[in-house]
């Protein structure tokens, strides 16, 4: 051989050594879609989630964060994980449903007191095994994420359940939730998150239920006269993964990302009850909405109304599921 081709050879050895050396450094990159402002506790712990990963992993992993609703809402950002197009979201646990119908249980009203039950409960073995229940549909849950407890809202004021009665409630995707606003005589309206805003200002609904930090980051409070401190039900979250995405990726990235989603949950669920109760003060203070609070008498009169609910969904959840979560409190 010549020593030109012996030359022109060793230079396409080299060429394709450095080709793949560049091609293995090329960093992976994780989109993160979800709904909500940064400010919030999903919001704070996906930052987190992107701080620690990419600290840990310098140059091997991007985390891209995507909040309100700019990549996806949350009806769609299931699909789009499983094609591949997202790679981690913390959809509300109300919906899953097309998914599994385990974790309807978090919609069951008045299952838990306060933010500490729920926690006691998913951190509990029968929550633990929850995580688990898309595993046949590609969908991993690597954990739950705080939000806070549920307030109603209206343009009227709610005391007691026949307040309710005839009006349009916006609800997210759950049959649960549903089912909860028809046994009040009310109208409930599934419709995605960035929509409610504009429902609301626009009085084509009347009402709505969500925690604090939503209420003050999306500004309901603005568009709502009165606000019903009826602690009904929760919003948390599944910070959820496609199976094949996780468990395709390299061993010297998994564990880092697996630390950094316990760092995150940590750090978002820390916060969430601090956050909720300084966003409560802020509504309190902007005066726009007045915060009313029920007597023992009127409390009792919802959770009668919204009871039958839970036999409702007995059959789907599982009523080992439901004794588990009710034996927390
Ligand atoms: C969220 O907190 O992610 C949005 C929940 C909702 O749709 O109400």
């Amino acid at each position: 051989m010549r020593v030109s081709a012996l030359l022109g050879s060793a230079l396409t050895a080299i060429g394709l050594v450095t080709a793949a050396a560049t091609a293995q450094a090329a960093p992976i990159t994780i989109k993160f879609s979800h709904v909500v402002a940064e400010t919030t506790p999903k919001g704070v712990a996906a930052l987190e989630f992107k701080r620690c990963a990419e600290a840990a992993l310098p140059g091997k992993v991007v985390v891209e964060v995507y909040p309100n609703s700019q990549l996806f809402n949350d009806d769609n950002v299931l699909e789009a994980m499983l094609l591949g197009d997202v790679h981690m979201a913390a959809p509300s646990l109300s919906k899953f449903e097309d998914y599994t119908k385990a974790f309807q249980v978090f919609d069951l009203p008045f299952l838990f007191k306060d933010l500490a039950e729920v926690d006691k409960f998913q951190q509990s073995p029968k929550g633990q095994e929850l995580l688990q229940s898309m595993a046949d549909k590609g969908l991993l849950g690597l954990g739950y994420w705080h939000n806070g407890m549920k307030q109603m809202s209206a343009n009227k004021p709610l005391r007691v359940p026949e307040d309710a009665n005839g009006l349009k409630f916006r609800i997210q995707q759950s049959d649960v939730l549903e089912a909860q606003f028809e046994q009040l005589g009310a109208v409930p309206i599934k419709k995605p998150f960035s929509e409610v805003f504009t429902l609301l200002q626009t009085n084509a609904i009347d009402g709505a239920e969500n925690p604090w930090s939503n209420i003050y980051s999306q500004k309901f409070h603005e568009v709502q006269d009165y606000i019903t401190e009826t602690n009904h039900g929760v919003l948390d979250y599944l910070l959820v993964t496609s199976a094949e995405f996780w468990n395709g990726l390299p061993d010297d990235v998994r564990p880092q990302l697996d630390d950094c989603v316990a760092q995150a949950t940590k750090a978002g669920n820390d916060k969430a009850l601090d956050i909720a109760m300084a966003d409560r003060d802020k509504i309190k203070a902007a005066g726009t909405s007045e915060i009313l609070q029920l007597t023992d008498e009127e409390l009792a009169k919802w959770q009668e109304a919204m009871k039958p609910v839970w036999e409702k969904f007995e059959g789907d959840i599982g009523k080992d599921v439901i004794e588990a979560a009710a034996a927390i409190n």
